[in-house]
């Protein structure tokens, strides 16, 4: 799983306990999220994108961005709708969309960006009534997959052309690995007039029991998530908003040492792994790297393969099916061991060769 080992740094803890302490915090909090942390979040975006956001109408907290994908979707879309999801993907991300009861429709995940935007283009002119919501996220899980700014450009002009809502993920904004920068949707002009960006503060800050997330931009689909989040429940404990507050105003230095720990680790793993005949490349972000299946072995398919690794070698990777019928050639490994356990899974790794 991509379940971050890393613990939450010291002084994010240190003002969870402050603010547990003060019986002000012990009472219902604010679905939306407390003004400050929107504040917080405006600003992150501002600093990091130099986006501006109206904490008031564009910024609402979650609990997790797994709450706020499929509630969001479940508050933007009408049964039968049509939701466009790669193929493969997180799978919240097409479930989202199964839960409200929309008719998921997956596009091939392509590598190259222009193949993909022309391939999601082809997938929506030749659909009619014509789909609703394009879920993306990069830089991606499984993949790895990133994209520069020029795709969302050419997003955003698709999704205005066919009117398309576009909710993009962004979990992994800050794992990112010598000098590739990933953009954020919302550094397109207009682009919050089509879509929204999910950011959380699981990865970048390793805090994924905390359950903290946003979403940020159009102010309609913002409102809506809103909405029916006041129904559904009265916000994270205050003072899990409070802390969070601290993350996101920084210092920094935390988030770069984890991305530089991240980095070692996947120096490990795929130099290892190409050592012993497994020829994978170096992702440049996230904190997986996504492995097709030697050769050898390609025609188990993903789920007998990882069946295989698990009971030979003692090693745990995630089977590419997983993540849609796209990912069968692939596991997705991800580095939450420290350097010494990914060597040790490498030695073992070695036997299946
Ligand atoms: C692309 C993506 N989005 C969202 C999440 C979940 O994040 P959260 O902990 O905020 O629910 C993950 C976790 O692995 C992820 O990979």
């Amino acid at each position: 799983m991509g379940n971050p080992d890393l613990p939450t740094p010291q002084h994010i803890v240190d003002k969870l306990i402050e603010a547990a302490k003060d019986p002000r915090n012990h009472r219902y909090s604010v679905s939306r999220g407390i003004h400050k942390l929107r504040v917080a979040m405006a600003d992150w975006y501002r600093r990091k994108y130099d986006v501006h956001l109206d904490p008031e109408t564009e910024v609402v907290a979650t609990i997790g961005s797994k709450e706020g994908i499929s509630h969001m979707i479940l508050a933007i879309s009408a049964p039968g709708d049509m939701v466009i999801v790669p193929d493969p993907c997180y799978p919240i991300h097409s479930y989202s969309a199964v839960i409200a009861n929309a008719d998921v429709r997956s596009v091939p995940m392509l590598d190259d960006e222009d193949e993909f935007c022309a391939s999601i283009e082809r997938a929506v002119k030749g659909l009619w009534p014509r789909p609703k919501i394009l879920i993306l996220n990069y830089p991606n899980n499984p993949t790895t997959n990133t994209v520069n700014l020029s795709f969302f450009e050419k997003v955003v002009e698709l999704a205005k052309e066919y009117e398309l809502i576009v909710v993009h993920d962004l979990a992994y904004a800050d794992l990112v690995f010598e000098d590739y920068k990933a953009p954020s949707l919302l550094q397109v002009p207009g682009a919050k007039d089509i879509g929204v960006e999910i950011y959380t503060l699981s990865k970048s800050y390793n805090m994924p029991g905390w359950r903290v997330g946003f979403v940020v931009g159009n102010a309609r689909v913002v409102g809506a998530l809103v909405r029916i989040k006041s129904y559904l429940d009265y916000g994270m404990f205050q003072p899990i908003q409070i802390a969070s507050i601290i993350a996101l105003n920084g210092p920094d230095d935390c988030v770069k040492e984890t991305v530089g720990i991240y980095q070692k680790r996947r120096d490990v793993l795929v130099d290892g792994l190409n050592r012993i005949g497994w020829h994978v490349e170096k992702p440049k972000a996230t904190m997986f790297l996504w492995a097709p299946i030697p050769e050898k072995f390609r025609g188990m398919g993903s789920l007998d393969f990882a069946l295989m690794a698990l009971e030979k070698a003692k090693v745990a990777v995630a089977p590419g099916i997983g993540f849609g019928q796209g990912g069968d050639g692939f596991v997705r490994f991800a580095l939450v061991e420290n350097e010494h356990r990914t060597r040790q899974a490498i030695k073992s790794l070695r036997s299946l060769f």
